[in-house]
């Protein structure tokens, strides 16, 4: 039997907006997507904003998530935020391993295994991020990049909650780019992670996974991706940042769902 997976549409605002920005788009998300109850939309604005948008969106099918987050409990880090700080303020989801972040910050598959950790054991869910580079992709090291990323990035967490996480697949040299994968080069890869994750735990609880693909989706492209059966929703740079695009995204994806659901 296929499992239904409930579609993810994500935004990563990255460091963008101004607070005042910010409380406009969150507004407007609201309103335009409440209509959209078929999936799960989730805004990941900076730190500094989650607070006021879990309040904005209290009662709303609209969830909020923060970008990072550091996985010692306390103590002397200057300028990290804790899982427990997320959880308080009432995060559900936190991105972690953002190519992004691991470009930049030089952050480990070792180091992203403990932030997986620390998120799973405040009650959040992460949102585990991997891709391959151009490079990579063209020298035909894709899958064994998204092996080692995953390998290393769930080692030592048991299955039932791997299972619980969303793994977003984001190719390097498609984010920010304008140029999204094709949505076949997206269905095999997705479809090797769940293959991949069904050896953490069976293919069952593998199919019960959210595998959501990530790099230059836009409102014009997503119906496309949305398509594909290992799709199971977006994570969304750019075109998160305006209002039309993301609910458009969102739209696109609700119909999708609305239309399978019609079918079965
Ligand atoms: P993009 O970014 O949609 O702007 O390509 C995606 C991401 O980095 O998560």
């Amino acid at each position: 039997m296929e499992a239904v997976r409930r579609t993810l549409i994500a935004g990563n605002w990255k460091m963008n907006l101004l607070r005042e920005e910010a409380y406009v788009l969150i507004g407007g998300i609201l309103q335009e997507s409440a209509p959209y109850t078929g999936v799960d939309t989730l805004i990941c604005p900076p730190f500094l904003y989650l607070e006021i948008a879990v309040q904005i969106t209290k009662n709303a099918p609209l969830f909020v998530g923060a970008q990072n987050l550091f996985y010692e409990e306390s103590g002397p880090f200057t300028g990290e935020i804790s899982a427990a700080m997320l959880r308080e303020v009432g995060c559900s989801h936190v991105i972690i391993g953002h190519s992004e972040r691991r470009a930049y910050f030089r952050e480990s598959n070792r180091e992203l295994n403990r932030k997986i950790s620390a998120c799973l054991a405040c009650g959040m869910t992460p949102i585990l991020c991997i891709g391959e580079t151009l490079e990579q992709r063209t020298t035909g090291a894709t899958f064994e990049t998204l092996n080692e990323q995953l390998t290393y990035g769930l080692q030592g967490i048991d299955g039932a909650s791997v299972c619980t996480m969303v793994i977003a697949y984001e190719p390097v040299w498609a984010i920010g780019t304008g140029v999204s994968a094709e949505s076949s080069q997206a269905e095999e890869v997705h479809r090797f992670i769940r293959d991949v994750i069904a050896k953490f735990t069976d293919e069952e609880s593998a199919q019960a996974l959210r595998i959501i693909y990530g790099g230059s989706v836009n409102s014009a492209n997503a119906g496309e991706l949305l398509s594909c059966d290992n799709v199971d929703g977006a994570l969304v740079g750019g075109a998160s940042l305006s209002l039309d695009s993301f609910c458009g995204i969102v739209r696109t994806a609700d119909s999708l769902k609305k239309q399978s659901a019609a079918m079965s």
